[in-house]
């Protein structure tokens, strides 16, 4: 099971605010993200699954809290209480992939044992005070780029050992 970070990230880094909103809105760029994450599930921070409002569809919603009595009323939707949790359960569901889509805790806590990034580069910077984590160049490699105009999305994959 392929485990993939996929995300948009401002020229500063910045990805969103703390108190839930996204600092913009690029339709071609959410294009991109529903047609690449359709069909696979989709694991996140509670915050960011607040901030959607509802489910994605077509795609098993998985949310992560601490809280242990968080209850939500729609179908697609599971919750955990940690990263590693949700990660073990897909592991059993003989999934091809998973995405891993925010927010900024979650993709910190991820970096460490995902496979791929996905990552829009907006072409400007943006206000905000959540940023995705810093790429260390010595663990990855880009192995694709997509110029969109707005944004180009670049793909990473893990560098092998005999790589670094
Ligand atoms: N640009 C992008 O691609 C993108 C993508 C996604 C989100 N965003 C933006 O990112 C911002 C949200 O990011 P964020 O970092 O503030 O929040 P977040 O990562 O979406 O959610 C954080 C919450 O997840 C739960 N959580 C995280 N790690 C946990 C763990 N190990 N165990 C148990 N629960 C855990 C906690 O929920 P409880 O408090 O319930 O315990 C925590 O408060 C928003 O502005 C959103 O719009 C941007």
């Amino acid at each position: 099971m392929k485990k993939i970070i996929i995300s948009a990230v401002a020229k500063n880094r910045v990805i969103g605010r703390s108190s839930g909103e996204m600092p913009w809105h690029s339709k071609e760029e959410f294009q991109h993200f529903k047609s690449t994450t359709f069909g696979f599930p989709v694991i996140m921070g509670r915050i960011t699954f607040e901030t959607l409002g509802k489910p994605l569809k077509g795609r098993l919603n998985i949310i992560i809290t601490s809280n242990e009595n968080l209850k939500y009323d729609f179908n697609d939707v599971k919750i955990f209480n940690s990263l590693e949790n949700a990660i073990a359960f897909c592991e059993t569901q003989n999934f091809e992939k998973i995405f891993i889509i925010g927010g900024g805790k979650i993709y910190k806590q991820a970096m460490k044992f995902i496979d791929e990034m996905i990552i829009s580069i907006m072409n400007f910077e943006a206000e905000g005070d959540v940023f995705f984590p810093e790429i260390d160049e010595s663990n990855w490699k880009i192995i694709s780029r997509d110029n969109r105009g707005e944004f180009e999305i670049l793909t990473y994959a893990r560098r092998e050992d005999d790589e670094k």
